[in-house]
């Protein structure tokens, strides 16, 4: 197959193309690391293959990384920044909205949350003024970094929080949890702000409350759901907004397919029907152009102008090689013809231009 006829996610080869967040002068890798795995989501790490993991990542050229204080209540914050502490040039974000209390109770590493952590805390919400700070201090000291260039305010809205997201909005809002994020952007501590949420209304109503400079979309714009192609991919276009995706292959679907006979996980759950019987068309249309069906998910959301990388879940060494591997697979053009053909995808998502 020559460059002509197909047209990977990425470069075939070379470093992996980086591209702006939105205003803030930093550029990440197009491909970046889902920090969630390390913090043991849904199975226990050793600390040396997480050590290895992101060694992995970094061997393959990523220089982009998500965690979070809920991922492993602390436990991924604390391996990210060991395995990145002598590293230069990644961008690194975390999240702010939830503070850990000590909680010796917390003795084995039953599953909490999704996480089999052991750390011994527990997690309160917390989207105020004050909270917010005290977030971004805390995981500067479980990082044992200085800094970190990217700050999401974790899962506010109602997807996570229900009943009581009115009032961790006031909290964000007229609570002063914004203004101490504007504050911390003007005084250089971080680069820049956003959301990290898996819903679509939250990322508008952030919006509208102030200038966020990057959003981490998770699950909604994918291989299967388009939906924000309608609202949210022109206001971040309007706003210089820029759309980091996480959770690109819905959970695990768009990685796995529906052929290999395992579990198949959509969205932190099992899979609906309906869900399984697309994706089964999907990855026919993928199998015909001998494309895995993963690297049509990258490729497709990398597709669109104002997403600057895609961050998929790496949970080992050799998945992050692997990774690297679907990100530069060769795609045909016609795949994603056939796709819009069948209805897949929508007739106005961007899809990859084939390069000469
Ligand atoms: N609210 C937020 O801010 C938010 C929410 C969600 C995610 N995120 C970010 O997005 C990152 C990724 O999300 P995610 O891990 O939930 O979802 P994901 O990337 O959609 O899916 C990850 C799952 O896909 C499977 N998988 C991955 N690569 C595969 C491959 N090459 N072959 C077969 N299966 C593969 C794995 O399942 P198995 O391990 O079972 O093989 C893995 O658990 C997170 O780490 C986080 O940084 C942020």
């Amino acid at each position: 197959m020559t460059g002509m006829q197909a047209a990977t996610a990425g470069q075939e080869s070379g470093p992996i193309a980086r591209r702006p967040i939105g205003r803030t002068g930093l550029s990440v890798t197009e491909l970046g690391f889902g920090g969630a795995s390390l913090g043991n989501l849904y199975r226990a790490m050793s600390d040396a293959d997480a050590q290895a993991t992101l060694q992995a990542a970094l061997d393959a050229g990523i220089r982009h990384v998500d965690t979070a204080p809920h991922y492993g209540r602390g436990l991924s914050e604390r391996r990210v920044g060991d395995a990145l502490r002598q590293v230069d040039g990644v961008v690194l974000s975390t999240k702010v909205g939830r503070l850990l209390a000590p909680d010796d109770s917390v003795v084995d590493d039953r599953m909490r949350d999704g996480f089999r952590s052991a750390m011994p805390f527990a997690a309160r919400y917390d989207y105020s003024h004050d909270g917010i700070l005290r977030s971004h201090a805390d995981s500067l000291q479980r990082l044992g970094l200085a800094r970190v260039d990217l700050l999401y305010v974790h899962d506010i809205g109602g997807y996570a929080h229900g009943d009581a997201s009115e009032a961790y909005w006031r909290q964000l809002t007229t609570g002063g949890g914004f203004r101490a994020l504007e504050r911390l952007r003007d005084e250089g501590a971080i680069a820049g702000f956003g959301v990290g949420v898996n819903e679509v209304a939250a990322c508008l109503a952030a919006m509208r409350a102030t200038q966020l400079d990057v959003i981490l979309l998770a699950g909604r714009y994918t291989l299967l759901e388009q939906a924000p192609l309608d609202d949210l991919m022109p206001a971040c276009a309007a706003a210089g907004t820029s759309i980091v995706i996480g959770g690109p292959y819905n959970s695990g679907i768009l990685a796995t397919g529906t052929r290999g006979g395992g579990p198949l996980h959509f969205d932190y759950g099992e899979a609906p029907r309906g869900v399984v019987h697309r994706v089964a068309a999907i990855e026919a249309v993928c199998a015909r152009h001998g494309v895995p069906l993963a690297a049509a998910a990258l490729a497709f959301v990398l597709a669109h102008p104002q997403v600057a990388s895609v961050i998929p879940g790496i949970d080992g060494a050799a998945r992050a090689a692997e990774t690297l591997a679907l990100y530069r697979h060769a795609i045909p053009p016609a795949l994603w013809g056939d796709l819009r053909e069948a209805g897949l995808i929508r007739d106005d998502a961007p899809v990859p231009e084939t390069r000469s």
